[in-house]
């Protein structure tokens, strides 16, 4: 008898109906509207199951999930603990208005709390990531009294209001009021670094000049708190550089800036710690969470709260509520996520993966294909910098390229799915993201295929 893997006898069974699949694809064509898309330029691939790192459609192909999703599946699809604590939840009580104290929000509070670094003592449960930087920066400007809030370019906060303008991309252009308070500056990044540097000392020093000056000449006394993703992730993966958060905190304490924390991606293990600034022991005021506390199976998020933002609350009212804030279902899911994760060593995995497999199997891509400008990451991140031209730089994609200069890494994409491996494409970058859980032989699967992938993308080169 010949054995499959699982994923590979779920995807068969899931085809034995085709006509599914067409049923879903002609709903979604006919009435769901799509994020960040023209509706008529889509064409959603409908997916019918998934476990652990893999996923499928009903046509009996499955996919190796570099992406985790939208970089929010650390645990991998279908964990059968976090399955039975949604339904052990749901069977007890599925909801209850945030005025009441209950079980799964307290104890999940409880844990992330203890995850979490500093005097980050109490949780406002949000929906998601967008919500939860909504939030913090309204709970800073209420505690300092200020206006402004200082984010970087080559940022992404997520897409409310007061959070696409806090991002530093194109994505931020088409809805930037130009009103909403958000002074943005550079951080480092030495591959295209903006401060002509030449080593990581050289860029992290000058970034940090860069940044006082900004809070000089912007007048500190305006600033409420200054946001930053620890490590910057749909805008490339930039790992910042030694000494440069722990400046950016000296910054902030010298000038009454709180400083804000946007782990929305990094949280929850990967970048190998719980939460990146772990890896530099650099504590935040707030730090906002969501993506991997549960790895997104009920949407939740979060702020962590330092004292000396909650104590701005003790006496008076918190301006600020969500009918689905600490939502049950969503904490059973991050209770069970977090003791999943610390009873099978993820977080430690992701560490050891990203510098045993990922790290240098993608050092080693690099290698033999001169597509690849640059790699960079850390645990279960990293991206792959596509240029046209190793000494020149000039990126596959050229920045805010229109839909139809994306073609080179829309053909990348594509032989990746041929391939059966699903990375996460943005700009001229390939983002490998794996679940935290990813076992060493589909990592080197993946690697394989993007090996054989990276060939569409040395066609272009010089
Ligand atoms: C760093 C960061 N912040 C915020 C967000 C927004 O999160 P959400 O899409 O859950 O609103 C994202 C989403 O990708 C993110 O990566």
């Amino acid at each position: 008898m010949t054995t499959h893997p699982s994923h590979v006898r779920d995807a068969a069974r899931a085809a034995e109906s085709p006509q599914r699949a067409e049923e879903i694809r002609a709903a979604d064509r006919a009435h769901v509207f799509h994020s960040w898309s023209a509706q008529r330029h889509i064409d959603p691939l409908p997916v019918a199951g998934g476990k652990g790192s893999y996923f499928w459609d009903h046509e009996g192909r499955s996919y190796l999930d570099l992406a985790s999703q939208f970089v929010n599946l650390n645990i991998g699809h279908g964990h059968p603990a976090v399955i039975a604590a949604v339904e052990r939840q749901a069977r007890q009580l599925c909801t209850v208005a945030p005025s009441f104290a209950s079980e799964p929000r307290g104890t999940a509070a409880r844990m992330i709390v203890d995850l979490a670094p500093g005097d980050l003592n109490r949780v406002f449960f949000t929906n998601g990531g967008a919500e939860s930087n909504e939030h913090a920066v309204r709970m800073a400007r209420l505690a300092t009294g200020r206006p402004k809030i200082l984010a970087a370019y080559r940022s992404y906060h997520g897409a409310t209001a007061t959070t696409i303008n806090l991002t530093g991309d194109p994505r931020r252009w088409p809805s930037d009021n130009g009103s909403a308070g958000v002074v943005h500056f550079f951080g480092p990044f030495l591959y295209r670094s903006p401060f002509h540097a030449t080593t990581e000392r050289e860029e992290c020093q000058r970034a940090l000049d860069h940044l006082e000056s900004t809070i000089v000449m912007e007048g500190p006394s305006t600033i409420a708190a200054l946001i930053i993703e620890p490590v910057v992730g749909t805008g490339g993966v930039i790992v910042p550089p030694e000494g440069y958060l722990a400046g950016v905190r000296e910054l902030c304490d010298e000038h009454g800036i709180l400083l804000i924390a946007d782990e929305v991606m990094t949280g929850f293990g990967r970048t190998g710690s719980w939460f990146a600034v772990d890896n530099w022991g650099v504590k935040p005021d707030l730090l906002t969470f969501a993506k991997g506390v549960n790895s997104g199976y009920v949407p939740l998020g979060g702020v962590l709260i330092s004292e000396r933002v909650a104590v701005t609350f003790d006496d008076k009212p918190y301006p600020g509520g969500l009918t689905y804030s600490g939502h049950p279902l969503a904490c059973a899911a991050a209770v069970a996520t977090m003791e999943a994760m610390a009873a099978e060593g993820m977080v430690e995995h992701a560490a050891w993966l990203g510098e045993h497999v990922l790290g240098p199997g993608l050092r080693e891509l690099a290698e033999r294909h001169p597509s690849v400008g640059e790699v960079r990451g850390l645990g279960v991140m990293w991206a792959l910098e596509l240029v046209r031209d190793r000494g020149s730089r000039e990126m596959l994609v050229p920045y805010a390229a229109a839909p139809a200069d994306a073609e080179p890494v829309n053909q990348v994409m594509a032989a990746c799915r041929k391939r059966g491996v699903w990375p996460f494409a943005t700009a001229n970058r390939i983002h490998v993201v794996p679940p935290c859980n990813l076992s060493e032989a589909e990592a080197r699967e993946g690697l394989a295929a993007l090996d054989e992938a990276l060939s569409v993308a040395d066609a272009y080169t010089a």
